[in-house]
């Protein structure tokens, strides 16, 4: 049967995707695109601080805009960090070279009684800005992304204070005082929650929590710890738009992760795409998952990569990225073609690729 589509727009293209529905394409971004593998981020890096950057509203929207114009990527991630709602609560942060680091970490009681609910527009208003003009720049038909930490991943760095030499600091609070550790997750999930509608109603499409260390924690552990505190951001967010969850080298966890409430689940390249397909059912749709090293690849590779994983579904409930975000020293015509192949990709059921505005 051929399918004859009239042509959508990449926002729509991404909201279908977010559903679960077959595709005439599939939508294509990279996590980490505004980064320094691309000249013009540099050249504004060169003459702004990291958090300048995400504070400033017109340079945080030109580096968001960035890999959009450069790549034509399907869908623009606002700038930002997963950091910034730690220093809203009260922390310090410090990014540098060396990665984020937090002088006054949390790691008793008292200091999590410190932790402020904090105002999203008052205290972190910068970020829905980007958001309102990123939308008004790129207009009606392009899905523009929000994010937050998911409240484990968060934690680490807030208990830690740098970036992980281990997670011991982080796991022996959890296991020595794991009620003063839950009133940790529910502080960030309280913030959290109208950090993400700040984002939604300042026009976010979508919004992705990045569950980045997740995979360090056992079963048990994440049913007990990191999974209700997802749980109830995305409970919180009652369905306002589709939520992407990213979690790397979860193979272990994914029928618990699966039952986090999010639309998507964003996966590394440690299990391959149908697979997980097969153990979760079509319900839930799929991001991801090639790894960021094959855009280091010869051009055959990069396309063989990206072209597997959309073999793997079909064009069905899928959104192509990488399993995690892109390294610095990737070449931009490399994450070109990756972008590229994903769009001209003909799908089985397709007859014509492409048909995208
Ligand atoms: O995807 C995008 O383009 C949006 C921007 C974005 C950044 N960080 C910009 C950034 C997003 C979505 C993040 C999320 C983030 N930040 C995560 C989750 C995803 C992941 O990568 O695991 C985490 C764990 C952080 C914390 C963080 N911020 C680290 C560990 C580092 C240092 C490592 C590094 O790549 O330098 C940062 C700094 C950071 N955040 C940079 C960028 C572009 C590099 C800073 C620079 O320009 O010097």
């Amino acid at each position: 049967m051929t399918l004859q589509t009239a042509p959508i727009n990449r926002k729509e293209l991404f909201l279908r995707a977010c559903r679960g529905e077959v595709l005439p394409r599939v939508p294509v971004w990279i996590m980490r695109q505004a980064g320094r593998y691309l000249p013009e981020y540099r050249e504004i890096r060169a003459k702004h601080a990291f958090l300048e950057v995400c504070k400033t509203p017109q340079l945080a929207v030109e580096v968001s805009i960035q890999p959009f114009r450069r790549l034509g990527v399907d869908a623009v991630i606002v700038f930002s960090d997963i950091l910034i709602p730690a220093e809203a609560m009260g922390l310090q942060l410090e990014l540098g070279d060396a990665g984020p680091v937090v002088p006054n970490p949390v790691r008793s009681k008292t200091d999590v009684d410190r932790l402020k609910i904090f105002d999203p527009e008052k205290d972190t208003g910068f970020l829905p800005e980007a958001i309102r003009r990123i939308v008004k720049s790129v207009g009606p038909e392009v899905p523009v992304l929000g994010f937050a930490g998911a409240p484990w991943t968060l934690a680490c760095y807030m208990v830690e204070g740098k970036t992980n030499e281990g997670f011991a600091t982080v796991k022996s609070f959890l296991y020595r005082e794991p009620k003063i550790f839950r009133g940790l997750l529910h502080r960030i999930v309280q913030a959290t929650i109208p950090y993400l509608k700040a984002q939604i109603l300042a026009g976010a499409t979508a919004v992705q929590l990045f569950d980045t260390w997740c995979g360090e924690l056992n079963l048990q552990d994440y049913e007990d710890f990191a999974l209700p505190a997802v749980q109830e951001i995305i409970a919180g967010l009652g369905g306002a738009v589709p939520v992407i969850y990213y979690t790397k080298a979860s193979q272990h966890l994914l029928p618990a992760v699966a039952r986090s409430g999010a639309n998507v689940l964003s996966v590394d390249w440690r299990v391959g795409l149908a697979e997980i397909r097969k153990t979760l059912g079509p319900q839930i749709a799929l991001q991801g998952n090639v790894d960021p090293a094959v855009l280091f690849a010869p051009p055959e590779k990069i396309r063989e990569a990206a072209l597997a994983a959309i073999n793997s579904l079909h064009g069905h409930g899928h959104i192509l990225n990488l399993g995690h975000g892109i390294l610095q020293h990737t070449p931009v015509d490399n994450a070109q073609l990756f972008v590229e192949t994903a769009q001209r990709a003909l799908l089985q059921h397709a007859t014509t690729a492409a048909q995208v505005r």
